[in-house]
């Protein structure tokens, strides 16, 4: 039977009905045509523009350039000179903007809108490392599902989010943005996120393009210190840096953003090996990179380009799409591609990826469709969003400490002071990625405690300041050392309380993009504060609200208990409160080991063994440690404690088939509160073809336990967990020995050996 054309697109129109995968490569179909055909209508200028993105005039993420330049933005956009802008938001705002696209310039190319939804448009969650210490993935999904939400109903359409920069090193501000210091876990979070950010259907207006960033290796900057030089081997890029970024691009993430760094001596922007090689060709990723802000100006800066002409030509050869505020494309591409010292054929890859965006995301259907002002009042902070964020600040509070069970609290006749101005603060729990959430939205820990239906006496004394002056977004922050007003106060106020809650950490503009700290203990007077309290009255409760990990050894030591708090956005008092009082069991878990010592750093629980570990019944000094300090975390990865008591017994290894492990272990609750404990599984491949780590995360459930219940838990460990990326960039699974380590956290497991 002759098979007719109208034949064939009858069949292949039934099978879409059935075979999504079928639709979805018919919409694939769909939008190439369409953007082969925008394309080839379009001039040169007119494609140059799609790969020019400006900020708008109300927020900057970055240096901020000339306002003069305002007006010739606007002109730039009615020329169609401009692809995409950022941080313009409101439907009122967008609205203006995108008309001058749509109905002013020639082929009314529709504007892409991006915006750094970081964990939150105006309804903020906990800041990234927070919410990673949930290890709840449904959770984290949802909570990019309400940003996006959010955010898509102020005319977003794009997040710069998730950062998936995997770091190690705890001076770097940025760590809280991201999901800490192990690469197994942070490919977790980063689906889980681009996931919620993008949903099953991106054409929808409650949806945004996702953004993994920043490519690559930003966490490893010298010293943690920001914007720094990255030098780390293949063996570190792949197995460490690269998975979370290729878990972004596995579940279907629509952009990638520039890292500003070096990486072995090339900027990150003009990177052809990372972008070209790696990402689009390896990695097959069909969506389009942007630059980090004047990311492509700075490669002048680092000596890689003689000017804003040359880095304009290295950042498109190597496989930078769009440039983000260094004006360098729209200023120097089509001249260069005149001059052909750049080929049309990299504008055109790098327009036609830009418009593929634009068409799955429904703006050339409908460029208004996100931009309804009804839409935006019934969305904006609205109360439905309450639940499951708030259910997510709850479940990123980490116990770290819990001696004689001063916690939970009695919720009845106790006479309870809260010391500290970061517990009557409510903008710093909102983090430092809160930009478009007005100050003063978070509910504060003393509100939460005040408003918590206790019939205890709360009394409130902020002691002395922690920062000078009203710091505002962009400018530094002066830290106070010298002003003890507040101190006698809080002294004479300890003396008579039952409990004291020491609320302390960092102001929410501590940590963040350009927040570096080369000291990372308890800034200003805080430490000082807390000896002096703790003399007059040890019953603490130390709750931390921070953007990194600190230095705490003296807490450690003295302080009974300690809640790592983290910044946990708009509900944070709530949550903290109810953990305190004990209706939510803590069950956190740290994603970055905690040090000892400033000098630890960087530090991490996925060492290498080194020709000489670490023994410390040995009594020469010829193996891999300190002299003045231990070589463990204070807190390890993994390590959160709950008001009841896992224990794990019984663990069994098996081989189910040539390449793969079966891991059993029973785990019991034996304490008095139900609770939710987050089982760890650990490998070592003991002998491999370069030095593999002491131990790596390569699976992990969650199960929540009523006191004496019991269950077992059986995980498989497939070649896909228990191989490696060899220094080429191959992965490898070999047979040998493995040992597997099943626990509470990275220090606290039972482990077995086999062979297979
Ligand atoms: C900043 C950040 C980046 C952010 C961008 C836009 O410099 O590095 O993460 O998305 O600028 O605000």
């Amino acid at each position: 039977m002759k098979l007719t054309l109208m034949g064939f697109v009858g069949i292949f129109f039934i099978a879409c009905q059935q075979n999504p995968s079928l639709n979805s490569a018919s919409r694939d179909i769909e939008i190439n045509q369409k953007v082969e055909e925008l394309l080839s209508k379009m001039t040169l200028e007119e494609k140059v523009g799609q790969m020019n993105q400006y900020s708008g005039f109300m927020d900057f993420t970055g240096p901020e350039p000339d306002k003069g330049q305002a007006a010739s933005k606007l002109e730039h956009i009615k020329k169609g000179w401009v692809g995409s802008m950022l941080n313009v938001h409101g439907v009122e705002n967008v609205k203006a903007v995108q008309k001058m696209a749509v109905e002013e310039s020639r082929l009314g190319i529709p504007l892409i809108f991006g915006f750094d939804v970081i964990h939150g448009y105006k309804t903020i969650s906990p800041i990234p490392l927070a919410e990673s210490a949930s290890w709840d993935l449904k959770a984290i999904k949802r909570s990019a599902e309400i940003a996006a939400e959010e955010a898509s109903s102020a005319g977003i359409n794009w997040t710069f989010a998730p950062m998936v920069d995997i770091s190690r090193d705890a001076r770097w501000g940025r760590v809280m943005e991201g999901a800490g210091e192990d690469p197994f876990l942070g490919s977790k979070i980063a689906k889980a996120r681009v996931e919620g950010f993008q949903g099953n259907d991106l054409s929808s207006p409650h949806t945004i393009a996702a953004t993994a960033k920043h490519f690559a290796a930003y966490g490893f900057g010298d010293a943690g210190r920001e914007y720094n030089t990255v030098d780390i081997g293949t063996t570190t890029l792949y197995n460490t840096v690269l998975p979370p970024f290729k878990a972004a691009v596995d579940a279907d993430v629509k952009t990638f953003m520039n890292a500003f760094n070096v990486l072995n001596g090339i900027p990150a922007t003009g990177d052809e090996f990372i972008l070209r090689d790696i990402l689009k060709s390896h990695w097959n990723f069909n969506g389009f990179v942007v630059s980090d802000w004047d990311s492509v100006g700075e490669m002048v800066n680092h000596g890689y380009a003689f000017d804003g002409r040359d880095a304009a030509k290295k950042a498109v050869k190597a496989g930078t799409d769009m440039d983000m505020e260094s004006y360098h494309f729209i200023e120097e591409l089509v001249s260069l591609v005149d001059n052909g010292e750049v080929e049309e054929k990299s504008i055109d890859d790098a327009v036609s990826r830009i418009l593929r965006v634009k068409f799955e995301l429904g703006l050339f259907d409908d460029p208004y469709q996100y931009l309804s002002s009804d839409r935006e009042k019934q969305t904006v902070y609205n109360s439905k969003f309450k639940e499951d964020v708030l259910g997510l600040a709850k479940k990123s509070i980490v116990l770290l400490k819990n001696d004689n069970q001063l916690l939970p609290l009695s919720k009845e006749n106790q006479s309870i002071l809260i010391v500290g101005e970061l517990a009557n603060d409510k903008t710093s729990p909102l983090g430092s990625w809160r930009i478009a959430a007005e100050e003063e939205t978070a509910i504060s820990l003393v509100e939460g405690m005040k408003t918590y239906n206790s019939n205890n006496k709360i009394k409130y004394v902020q002691g002395p300041k922690l920062v000078n002056g009203d710091p505002k977004f962009i400018k530094q922050l002066k830290i106070n050392t010298t002003d003890r007003a507040g101190f006698t106060e809080v002294i004479q106020s300890a003396k008579d309380a039952d409990v004291v809650i020491m609320n302390l950490g960092e102001h929410g503009l501590q940590s963040g993009e350009g927040r570096s700290r080369a000291e990372i203990g308890l800034p200003g007077l805080q430490q000082e504060l807390l000896e002096a309290v703790y003399i007059v009255n040890p019953n603490i409760v130390l709750v931390l609200q921070n953007g990194r990990p600190l230095t705490l050894n003296w807490a450690d030591k003295h302080i009974p208990a300690i809640v790592e708090a983290w910044q946990l956005g708009t509900y944070s008092g709530l949550a903290i409160a109810e953990v305190l009082f004990g209706d939510y069991n803590p069950s956190g878990k740290l994603t970055m080991s905690f040090p000892r010592s400033l000098g630890q750093l960087p530090l991490y629980y996925n060492e290498l063994p080194t020709g000489r570990p670490n023994n410390p019944k040995q009594e020469d000094v010829f193996r891999s440690h300190y002299i003045d300090e231990e070589n463990s975390p204070l807190y390890a990865f993994g390590h959160g404690l709950s008001y009841t008591h896992f224990e794990y017994s019984n663990l069994k290894l098996s081989q189910t088939a040539s390449k793969s492990i079966q891991v059993s272990i029973d785990i019991k609750n034996t304490g008095k509160y139900l609770g939710t404990e987050t089982v760890q599984v650990y490998v070592r491949d003991k002998v491999a073809q370069i030095s593999r780590p002491v131990k790596e995360l390569k699976a992990f459930e969650q199960i929540e336990l009523k006191p004496n219940q019991q269950k077992t838990i059986d995980i498989q460990l497939t070649e896909k967990e228990l191989g490696y990326y060899l220094p080429n960039g191959d992965w490898i699974f070999e047979n040998g020995e493995f040992e597997i380590f099943v626990g509470t956290s990275s220090s606290e497991t039972l482990s077995e050996k086999i062979s297979i």
